[in-house]
């Protein structure tokens, strides 16, 4: 059973990723892969509930920062019901930051295979607020930090659903057809070609007749030039990188 721990001012955020889709099944267990999402509410171990999980920055400046402290009381939460030996020895501690290696689709494939069991750690996300989190925290602590992308969210919370959302769809048995990671977008470095359903005419468009004939063959070169056509159009720079 892989753990996936997240610590974090606001549990609710994560509500859905337990109920909704298909990795929401993953999650109750009615995917065949074996997964467990535990909500740290780091307000639980501050000595003054919301009030003492953060504090002005030493130096001055500009709103607060998360205290490294109550940071590592939730660790040590985990370690203790979690029954784990030692932080560094049984869990990879990701912290989502701006900061961070950009989170793409290769990087994704890559950290799925932490959610493996041949990956012998469980996995904790700190879902930093504020101004951000105390910096030696950090250095003592976090394994691998991810950016999400070149902006600023108000928090880790939902890059921690965004990596979680992309990464375990490459597990095996999260996606009921393994082909479809593979056909999807990204999947061979291009965009997915169009998809088509009922009805056959929809506002005076009909669907593509190759689609409504019988000829696989031809289908799959359909496919092969309609994914290139929609690369150039909307990705050209996915192209390049070819
Ligand atoms: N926290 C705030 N902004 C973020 C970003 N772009 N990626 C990951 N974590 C973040």
């Amino acid at each position: 059973m892989k753990k996936i721990w997240i610590v974090t001012l606001f549990p609710e955020y994560f509500t859905p990723l337990k109920e909704c889709g298909v990795v929401g099944k993953a999650f109750r267990g009615e995917r065949g892969a074996e997964f467990e999402l535990n909500l740290i509410r780091l307000a639980d171990h501050s000595p003054k509930d919301f009030k003492g999980v953060d504090d002005a920055p030493y130096g001055g400046g500009q709103g607060m920062v998360m205290r490294a402290d109550v940071l590592k009381n939730a660790l040590d939460h985990i370690i203790k019901v979690g029954q784990y030996s030692a932080i560094k020895k049984d869990l990879h501690i990701v912290f989502p930051s701006p900061r961070g290696k950009k989170w793409e689709d290769g990087h994704a494939r890559g950290f799925a295979k932490k959610l493996s069991k041949d990956f012998h750690k469980d996995l904790v996300f700190i879902c930093g607020r504020y101004e951000g989190i105390d910096e030696r925290f950090i250095e003592a602590f976090v394994d691998e930090q991810i950016s999400i992308g070149d902006y600023i969210l108000s928090g880790g919370d939902i890059a921690t659903l965004v990596i979680l959302d992309s990464a375990m769809r490459f597990c095996p048995d999260v996606l009921g057809n393994k082909q479809s990671y593979t056909d999807e977008s990204f999947g061979d470095g291009l965009l997915e070609h169009p998809y088509y359903t009922r009805p056959l005419e929809f506002e005076g468009l009909k669907v593509p007749e190759v689609l409504t004939g019988g000829d696989h063959a031809k289908q799959i070169e359909w496919r092969k030039s309609e994914s290139l056509r929609l690369t150039k159009k909307h990705r050209p720079d996915l192209l390049e990188r070819k």
